[in-house]
């Protein structure tokens, strides 16, 4: 069963916990948060006091998906600030498997994030280390952008070398998912879908969460 994980970036910030309950209600079961620090990409948005925040107002999954450099810095922080899930980029961080360790030592779930040019290969050593993967199907910074196509073979190539070690790694996936193509992700094994602009950018959060989950199931 896949779970939808609604991107926050795409949301109206003056209105978070009204949005954040629109999409509960459209069956979203996680929160993704996008935090940017102006350096691993070219953009900043939100950070450990905006996480504090939402974790007093909702019991949904939190998930924070760390675009900083040098994330073993802060990951840990993450978690302490209530995030259930945090993932730190393969091109980021030097020492993967001890932050990676660290979060899980903190009691979150970690997850390895590679971004589109990454081979899937520099994940070997560290998988065990991680709760998921966040294949990245957009080079990250911005929502709205375009999927780009030649992540779907990536991600069956990335099924099969997790299936291939018999490792429990679940696989995530962001960026330019929207109602016309969810169900061919979820079909090549992807388990979280992370979409922004297709649920917050359409006026009617609940609306739009709950026709991608319904794309995502109606032929499977
Ligand atoms: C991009 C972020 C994504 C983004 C996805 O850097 O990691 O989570 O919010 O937005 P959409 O679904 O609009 O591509
Ligand atoms: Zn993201």
């Amino acid at each position: 069963m896949f779970e939808l994980a609604p991107s926050l970036l795409s949301a109206d910030f003056t209105r978070l916990a009204e949005e954040i309950r629109a999409v509960e209600k459209g069956g979203a079961t996680i929160l993704h948060v996008d935090v940017m620090d102006g350096r691993f990409v070219p953009n900043i948005t939100i950070g450990l006091p905006v996480v504090k925040s939402i974790r007093k107002i909702t019991d949904l999954t939190i998930d924070c998906h760390l675009m900083i450099v040098e994330p073993g810095t802060y990951a840990v922080e993450f978690v302490n600030a209530g995030a259930n899930m945090v993932s730190v980029h393969v091109e980021a961080d030097v020492h993967l498997q001890r932050t990676l360790t660290a979060i899980r030592e903190a009691g979150g779930q970690a997850g390895i994030a590679i971004n589109p040019a990454t081979p899937l290969v520099s994940l070997e050593e560290a998988l065990p280390f991680a709760d998921f993967v966040l294949l990245m199907s957009v080079n990250p910074g911005f929502g709205g952008q375009k999927f780009i196509h030649t992540s779907v073979d990536k991600l069956r190539r990335l099924r099969r070398m997790i299936d291939e070690r018999g490792l429990p790694t679940r696989i995530e996936i962001d960026g330019g998912i929207d109602a016309g193509n969810i169900q061919k992700i979820v079909e090549s094994g992807a388990e979280i879908i992370v979409a922004g602009s297709a649920v917050f950018g359409k006026g009617n959060p609940t609306e739009a969460a709950r026709e991608m989950i319904e794309a995502a199931t109606v032929w499977v």
